[in-house]
């Protein structure tokens, strides 16, 4: 029999081991696989529970906040604030930084997440995640600061999702490649069931919302037109088109199998820089994706060197196959 490695043991051989992580950091990990599950609990109750439909109010970005995103924000929070192992949290779905309230001890790390990714797919029972990133509180000054959070993604010390899906499956990198644990339901715990995960460097497969195709930028629109013209056009190849909407399947579907994914930057909103936030989107899944080989990029930059400026910055992302992704990246750059 194939011996099975849970999550917790995974962690403290990372630890023990090979000195990867530090205690306050493996117990981190730990805690937050933990609230996963819960909030797995949560999202496969559906209907059954009260957990369906939006929750009446908005997010800082103008965003009408469903039951679960506030339920997974709070699962979150409370899973994390008394271990002694933060010194601050930010989501997605709260305006401010978190810090960890006087009565607990404090640790050396923040924690940021979008709680749950997906939100217009919780209705309509389609996969949706949480998606987590591990930076060290900056050494030097009492107390923490929104500032402290505005390191760029490659000073990330781990980063991962969860997906609720037809399995739940928990998705770790810490700087070491990236494994794979999915959810035992009957032991109630994640088990390794792959590791060095890596990203084809060639794909067939493209993820971009078309409706949008009209307000795209010209690098992009000539991409996939190229694309659509399939075996005739420059590319020589038919490609394949899938979307779900929510950022954390269509990352875990080129993680498993290859394939470019994309929300640029477009003429909707023009300041906008893009759709997804930077410090809980594109830093932990373009770390994620670089670990497993392939590539992550605004079109103009490495998304890990990205200096952010605000907590809730947006960014144009495009991301997985290396190979098309530089090809993206190149369109961009050539007049
Ligand atoms: P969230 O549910 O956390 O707000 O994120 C949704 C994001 C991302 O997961 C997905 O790729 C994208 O929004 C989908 O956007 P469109 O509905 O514009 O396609
Ligand atoms: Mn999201
Ligand atoms: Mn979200």
């Amino acid at each position: 029999m194939t011996e099975r490695i849970s999550f917790t043991r995974y962690l403290v051989e990372q630890q023990r081991d090979h000195g990867r992580i530090p205690p306050q950091l493996r117990l981190l990990l730990e805690v937050v696989g933990r609230a996963c599950k819960r909030i797995a609990l949560a999202v496969n109750k559906g209907d059954l529970g009260d957990v369906m439909g939006t929750a009446g109010s908005e997010n800082v970005q103008g965003e009408v906040q469903k039951k679960l995103d506030i339920i997974a924000n709070e699962t979150l929070i409370e899973a994390n604030e008394w271990g002694g192992h933060l010194a601050a949290m930010a989501s997605e779905e709260m305006e401010g930084i978190y810090l960890v309230p006087n009565r607990y001890p404090q640790g050396e790390y923040l924690l940021l997440f979008d709680p749950l990714d997906g939100s217009s797919n919780i209705d309509v029972n389609v996969s949706i995640g949480t998606i987590f990133s591990v930076l060290k509180k900056p050494e030097g000054h009492p107390g923490v600061h929104e500032s402290d959070f505005l390191q760029p993604g490659h000073q990330q010390v781990a980063a991962g999702y969860c997906i609720y899906g037809p399995q739940t499956t928990l998705v770790l990198t810490v700087g070491d490649g990236v494994a794979m644990f999915t959810l035992d339901r009957e032991q109630g715990s994640f088990v390794l069931t792959r590791e060095n995960i890596r990203i084809p460097e060639d794909t067939k497969e493209f993820a971009i919302n078309m409706s949008n195709m009209r307000h795209w930028d010209a690098p992009v629109r000539r991409y996939i037109d190229e694309c659509l013209a399939g075996e005739t056009g420059p590319r020589g190849k038919n490609f394949n088109m899938r979307w779900i909407a929510s950022m954390v399947a269509d990352v875990h579907r080129i993680l498993m199998r290859g394939g470019i994914f994309m929300y640029p930057w477009d003429q909707r909103e023009p300041n906008k820089p893009g759709k997804l936030r930077l410090m809980y989107e594109a830093n932990p899944m373009g770390w994620l994706v670089e670990q497993a080989g392939g590539a992550a990029t605004n079109g103009k930059e490495r998304i890990l060197d990205v200096q952010p400026t605000q907590l809730h910055q947006r960014v144009s992302v495009i991301l997985g196959s290396k190979n098309e992704v530089e090809r993206v990246t190149r369109y961009h750059q050539e007049p």
